[in-house]
């Protein structure tokens, strides 16, 4: 009895162990099924990110996503720094339909005009000023004034920078913050050629070289591209982080071969020239000359008047004007 009930709570064990057994060997499967299926993934997903090598016959690594916008040579466009855009964000349209706008970026900072102006898919570019003082910008109070030198020949209210001042950059820096903040494709800061010009602030190429450079990188981490504003004299050693370049009258100083660079790279020239009496009434000796400036083939050229207002003439001869808010 004692065996026979020994033997059957023996076999009774061993039965439910074989079971257990069987349990066990299931799970073990589904376990190294999972192992298998999840390694697979792991290799496909690191491979698709592009770092381990693998077999030939993984899927080649995808190309780095190009968050930098690079506008291409002869990109057509209008700038406007004088006026806000005067656009119904609820019905968006603008004329001229040019591919990009220049655009003042104080002046838009609580519109809605780089979102209506996404929308008819144009890529917006956002000016501000970064190496002089202008008195009237909402951070205007934060300008050390032993930062602040002579003032530009020509625009009374302004006044050159040092450049290489930390409390300057540190205001720029929260210039391209606000840039990256109302969604510009690419920021175009003014005055970075301080150096070529009676500055009261002994600033040399190399410190344009060193300014450039610092808001390259500052525009880049932010994913907004990057023009370099005139500045002739840094053409070749700021091309390589340049997207682009903002032109004032190569065509009028006989100094477009100088940016042609830009063009040779792939890279547009955004090109203004001020003709007399541009750009409803412009001298049309002038135009020719302007608009067939050595050098200055492939340009995306402009004839506007000084201030920048709401009007252009191209070259083509089309006249527009361009729907802004009075101020
Ligand atoms: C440049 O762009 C204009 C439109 O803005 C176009 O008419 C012209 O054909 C273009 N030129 C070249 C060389 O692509
Ligand atoms: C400009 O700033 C740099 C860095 O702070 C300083 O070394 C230089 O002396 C300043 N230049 C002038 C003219 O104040």
């Amino acid at each position: 009895m004692e065996g026979k009930e020994g033997r059957s709570r023996r076999n009774r064990e061993s039965r439910l162990s074989r079971r257990q057994k069987l349990v066990l060997a299931a799970v073990a499967a589904v376990l190294i099924i999972v192992l298998i299926v999840g390694l697979g993934l792991g290799l496909g997903l690191r491979n698709r990110g592009g770092g381990g090598g693998g077999d030939d016959d993984e899927l080649p690594p995808a190309p780095q996503p190009t968050a930098i916008w690079q506008p291409a040579v002869n990109t057509s466009w209008q700038i406007i720094l004088n006026a806000k855009l005067d656009i119904d964000p609820n019905n968006p349209v603008v004329e001229p339909d040019v591919e990009v706008y220049d655009i003042d970026m104080f002046l838009h900072q609580n519109s809605r005009a780089i979102s209506s102006l996404h929308k008819l898919n144009k890529k917006v570019i956002c000016y501000f000023s970064a190496g002089s003082y202008e008195p009237k910008r909402p951070d205007s109070s934060k300008f050390p004034k032993e930062d602040i030198g002579s003032v530009l020949d020509g625009w009374p209210d302004e006044k050159w920078l040092n450049i290489s001042s930390p409390a300057i950059r540190e205001i720029m820096v929260g210039r391209m913050e606000i840039a990256s903040r109302m969604g510009c494709d690419g920021v175009d800061p003014d005055n970075v050629d301080g150096f070529q010009n009676e500055n009261g602030m002994n600033l040399t190429p190399q410190d344009s070289i060193s300014f450039m450079t610092f808001l390259a990188d500052e525009a880049h981490k932010r994913n907004m591209a990057i023009g370099l504003k005139n500045a002739g004299d840094i053409v070749k050693t700021m091309l390589p982080r340049m997207q682009f370049a903002v032109n004032e009258e190569c065509a009028q100083y006989k100094d477009c071969t100088t940016f042609a660079a830009f063009v040779d790279a792939g890279k547009p020239v955004f090109h203004i020239e001020y003709p007399d009496g541009a750009p409803f009434d412009t001298d049309p000796e002038q135009k020719e000359e302007y608009c067939n400036a050595p050098g200055a083939k492939g340009f995306s050229t402009i004839l506007k008047a000084m201030n920048l207002n709401f009007g252009a003439e191209y070259c083509d001869g089309r006249q527009v004007r361009t729907k802004v808010l009075r101020r």
